[in-house]
């Protein structure tokens, strides 16, 4: 319909038209909040490339939490940072290995959380690989062995989804069979199925201290240029017994989540990564950007793209400003 009849604008006059026809509602239920807990400090410590997140011990994970459910957040991810890292990433499966605490005393406490664990080998290898290094190459069948038995320890100790980040081939089928094989079979596995080699993980990797020592992580984690292969990536993770899939980071991958939702029938998650987050403070610390409005922009945005659940640092602030 052409002007003056049709006027966009008349939906847009005030406040309760334009919340009457908005499209996107962004809600507590669609947030997870993303958090590190280490063995090796008291109390927290704050993350220097991430201002306002924090390296935690047990107990101040465990103070953390009741905020984040009294936010009305209902899920968390949680990253493990061992005190002793070495070449097969041992404290990434081991029983008392500090994510295996941590679960368990998250649980101890009956907090109503999802709890979701990280699963890789990045932060726990002395070499910060995501697998097991023979020469200049991660050996991706060796590695998964290693990935089962860090999502079996895991769920063992208490974890409601495991959430494998390494992107080796068969990590999703090799962690389905350890669980059915444990009688964990109600355990989903939620995969970072489209995973970037990205920049923007740079702050993650001083939070948890896993930068690779040599080399990158291109071998494994997806080249930026690429639509179709994640669209691969998301398929066979789907064959392979994925329950929710996920696109990483999300920003810059906007595209890569519309298609992704349009395509499967299984929740789509989508991780606003460390990087994201550092640009939104840094540049709100120079005073350059109204740095709430812009973070309800960003979250809403991805949902408008297509995900139906947002892994970000912002999520509990967001959550009270919901
Ligand atoms: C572990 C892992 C990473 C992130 C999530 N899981 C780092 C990486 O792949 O180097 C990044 C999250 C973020 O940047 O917020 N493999």
């Amino acid at each position: 319909m052409p002007f003056p009849t049709e006027r966009p604008r008349r939906l847009r006059e005030n406040a309760r038209l334009r919340d009457l026809v908005g499209e996107t509602v962004l809600t507590r239920n669609d947030l997870i909040y993303p958090l590190f807990v280490s063995e090796a400090i008291q109390g927290s410590e704050e993350i220097a490339s991430m201002p306002g997140q924090y390296r935690h011990s047990i107990d101040s994970l465990l103070k953390q939490c009741e905020l984040i459910m009294k936010a009305g957040i209902k899920a968390i991810i949680l990253f493990g940072i061992p005190r002793e890292k070495d070449a097969l990433g041992r404290g990434a499966y081991a029983e008392n290995g500090i994510i295996q605490k941590a679960v368990r005393s998250i649980k101890q406490e009956k907090f109503p959380l999802v709890i979701i664990t990280d699963v890789c080998l990045c932060e726990y290898t002395s070499h910060g690989h995501c697998g097991v290094v023979k020469g200049e190459r991660i050996d991706n069948d060796a590695t998964l062995e290693l990935l089962a038995a860090a999502a079996l320890s895991q769920a063992q100790a208490g974890a409601d989804i495991v959430a494998p980040s390494d992107m080796m081939d068969g990590r999703v089928q090799a962690i389905r069979r350890a669980l059915d094989d444990a009688r964990l079979e109600s355990v989903p596995i939620m995969a970072y199925s489209a995973k970037y080699a990205s920049a923007f993980y740079g702050p993650f990797r001083e939070a948890a201290g896993s930068a690779p020592q040599f080399g990158d992580r291109r071998s494994h984690q997806m080249n930026p240029a690429n639509r179709r292969e994640a669209l691969r990536e998301v398929t066979q993770d789907l064959c392979e017994g994925a329950d929710i899939v996920m696109v990483k980071p999300a920003l810059a991958y906007l595209d890569v989540i519309r298609e992704v939702r349009d395509m499967v029938n299984v929740p789509v998650a989508a991780y606003n990564v460390s990087g994201e987050y550092a640009m939104v403070e840094f540049a709100a610390s120079h005073g350059v950007i109204d740095r709430q409005r812009m973070i309800m922009e960003i979250l809403t945005a991805i949902k408008r793209a297509g995900a139906d659940l947002i892994l970000s640092y912002h999520a509990l602030e967001a959550a009270d400003w919901i």
